[in-house]
């Protein structure tokens, strides 16, 4: 939700900054721009609607001139319609000052109506040109952008990270956040902001993250940081990860064919260190407290979408594993019906990019509520950890493809090392029963490699499919979950409309949309693990055959009771029932992207959404 972007040192700063946009763009895509001040000491400001593509041929049609400070953005509109003038910067203190915010500023009305009746004037529909007015009056008054920056921040309601240059104070660019993402990059002589990492891992591998109501002045060579009253932060330096390729598309035809192919890999390198001689430890959760999880009565988990899914998923080995009551809740629902909250409930949020508001907002009650909060999150540095009693990083790699696909694996590979960590801890699964669940685990990698070779038989199928109007998805117990997971990706990548419904539910109504021609996926349990499902979701297959669907079946190897009754059967390797999900949902992820691409559609940047959502 908006990338942000910022630069001083002895570069030319628009590289940088278009560099950094480019690897930000998956957190918005309406509009982009830049401000950059040059060598003369002039201000320099480009902006355009649309992607960054366009600011560039922006740029190439009219060159501005470089200087070693600037800042970048890159939109997703809430106040404003995605054009030119809605676009940041935007600017303050008659056209010296340029700012550029990410976030929301709920009192920007009354603000607004404050400046223009001292006789300012607005560019644009945006709450964030506020931000920038107010900017250049204080600016006016201190002389300083720092100390403009905290009469400023006192006077706005909301999330907000900005970031501002002004002409007369070259060398410097000054940032404030509330509730919205802003982490330091330490260089060499230069110094970086960016709302992730991603925006300047190219140059450098130090960061800093900036905790909540904190100002801070970056200098070619100095990061000064003090709260908003001005008094110096103790801050924590950390080492990123992971390199600059790992952002990279490295010759595939997306962001998300790679990251598709890396689920491997992403799963693997969240169950390493955390796994020895077969029994799980995790490390982060023994430093959490053992005893502290052997007192929980009750978990709660917190996640949207596809985090969501992850946690629903998971819900059923915690309970059968850990035996304890789990329940799963979309964070902004949970956060405003007065949820019962105690200091035996353990509070667990998922989420790839650890900056999604709602999340964020529910951990933050909930904290207050008296419950203690874990975060399984992918992203170092990021506020939904900071905000946690404790985190387990999934260690998927960047996420750049605005679906999640790598993510989820990788969350539910975090959940499962949670669940027999915590079964250990209160003794309810024996250590064969552990050794058993934790080999399944480690054959996960192997195992989703080996559905991967599919992919030519979901690229046909999607070629078939690509004039296809609505798609239905069924699956039971851990099943079910996965045919959400499977509609959401087809909704967001190939813009059809698709359900998905737990298979048992289908006679209770969802079967009067079946008509002759209608494709419905069915993820089947295994014969082996689920005897007693297994034979009710064939039934299912059978009913709706029998009016007409086009079944797609994602069936265990050797399951030759769907053969009859499939149009198209997608194998998946044996494994243990609670453990298909992870091979189950990835044909899906094919098919979502593949029949994007065969409709000719942006599947790393679908229309209307943002990777990281930073607003209620
Ligand atoms: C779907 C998708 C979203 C995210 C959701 C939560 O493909 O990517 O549904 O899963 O917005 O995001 P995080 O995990 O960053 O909190």
């Amino acid at each position: 939700m908006c990338g942000i972007v910022g630069y001083v040192g002895d570069s030319k700063s628009l590289e940088v900054l278009m560099g950094g946009l480019r690897r930000l763009e998956y957190r918005g895509y309406d509009s982009a721009g830049i401000a950059v001040i040059d060598d003369d000491g002039a201000l320099n400001t480009a902006k355009q609607a649309g992607k960054l593509a366009m600011l560039s041929g922006e740029l190439d049609a009219h060159p501005i001139n470089n200087g070693s400070t600037g800042i970048g953005h890159t939109r997703w509109a809430t106040h404003g319609a995605p054009n030119n003038e809605n676009a940041h910067p935007h600017l303050g203190d008659n056209g010296r000052l340029a700012l550029i915010h990410n976030g929301i500023i709920e009192n920007f009305s009354p603000l607004k109506d404050e400046l223009l009746a001292e006789g300012f004037t607005f560019e644009s529909e945006t709450d964030s040109e506020v931000a920038a007015v107010l900017l250049g009056r204080e600016y006016q008054r201190t002389g300083d952008l720092a100390a403009a920056f905290r009469a400023v921040v006192e006077r706005l309601d909301g999330a907000f990270t900005l970031l501002a240059v002004h002409q007369d104070q070259p060398g410097v660019v000054v940032g404030a956040r509330r509730n919205s993402p802003l982490v330091i990059g330490l260089g060499d002589g230069e110094n970086f902001l960016g709302s992730d990492v991603a925006a300047f891992v190219e140059y450098t591998r130090r960061a800093v993250a900036i905790g909540q109501d904190q100002i801070v002045t970056i200098t070619p060579d100095a990061v000064v940081v003090t709260d908003f009253a001005g008094n110096a932060v103790e801050t924590e330096e950390f080492d990123i990860a992971w390199d600059a390729s790992a952002s990279e598309k490295g010759g595939w035809s997306s962001f998300m064919a790679k990251e598709v192919s890396e689920q491997p890999d992403a799963v693997a390198n969240t169950l390493r260190g955390r796994i020895s001689d077969g029994v799980v430890v995790v490390p982060e959760l023994t430093e959490f407290g053992d005893e502290v999880l052997a007192g929980i009565r009750r978990i709660v988990i917190i996640a949207c979408g596809t985090a969501a899914y992850a946690g629903q998923t998971a819900k059923y080995a915690i309970e059968k594993w850990a035996q304890i009551p789990v329940d799963v809740e979309l964070s902004h629902e949970f956060r405003y019906r007065d949820p019962v909250l105690s200091d035996d409930t353990l509070v667990i949020s998922i989420s790839q990019s650890g900056e999604t508001m709602d999340t964020l907002m529910a951990v933050k009650y909930a904290r207050e509520a008296g419950a203690k909060a874990i975060s399984i999150c992918n992203t170092q540095g990021a506020t939904i950890p900071r905000e946690s009693d404790a985190v387990v990083y999934t260690h998927a790699g960047p996420e750049v493809a605005v679906a999640s696909t790598k993510a989820f694996v990788a969350q539910i590979a975090a959940l499962y090392l949670f669940a027999l960590h915590l079964a250990r801890v209160r003794g309810t699964l024996d250590a064969a029963g552990l050794a058993e669940q934790t080999a399944e685990l480690l054959a996960i990698p192997d195992k989703i490699a080996t559905v991967l070779e599919q992919g030519d038989t979901v690229r046909q199928l999607a070629t078939w499919m690509s004039d296809t109007r609505a798609v239905l998805f069924l699956g039971r117990h851990v099943g079910f979950p996965i045919a959400l997971e499977g509609a959401l990706k087809l909704k967001e990548l190939a813009y059809i409309h698709a359900e998905g419904f737990a298979a048992g539910e289908l006679k209770h109504g969802p079967i009067a949309l079946i008509e002759p021609g209608q494709p419905v996926f069915v993820v089947v349990p295994s014969p082996r693990g689920s005897a007693h499902l297994h034979p009710k979701v064939v039934s299912n297959i059978q009913e709706i055959r029998a009016r007409g669907a086009r079944v797609i079946a994602i069936a265990e190897q050797g399951d030759a009771a769907v053969l009859p009754f499939a149009d198209t059967v997608i194998h998946i390797p044996l494994a243990a029932p609670l453990f298909e999900p992870l091979l189950a949902v990835v044909p899906l992820q094919l098919f979502a992207m593949e029949l994007s691409v065969a409709k000719g559609l942006d599947v790393d940047q679908p229309r209307n959404l943002a990777k990281s959502v930073t607003v209620e």
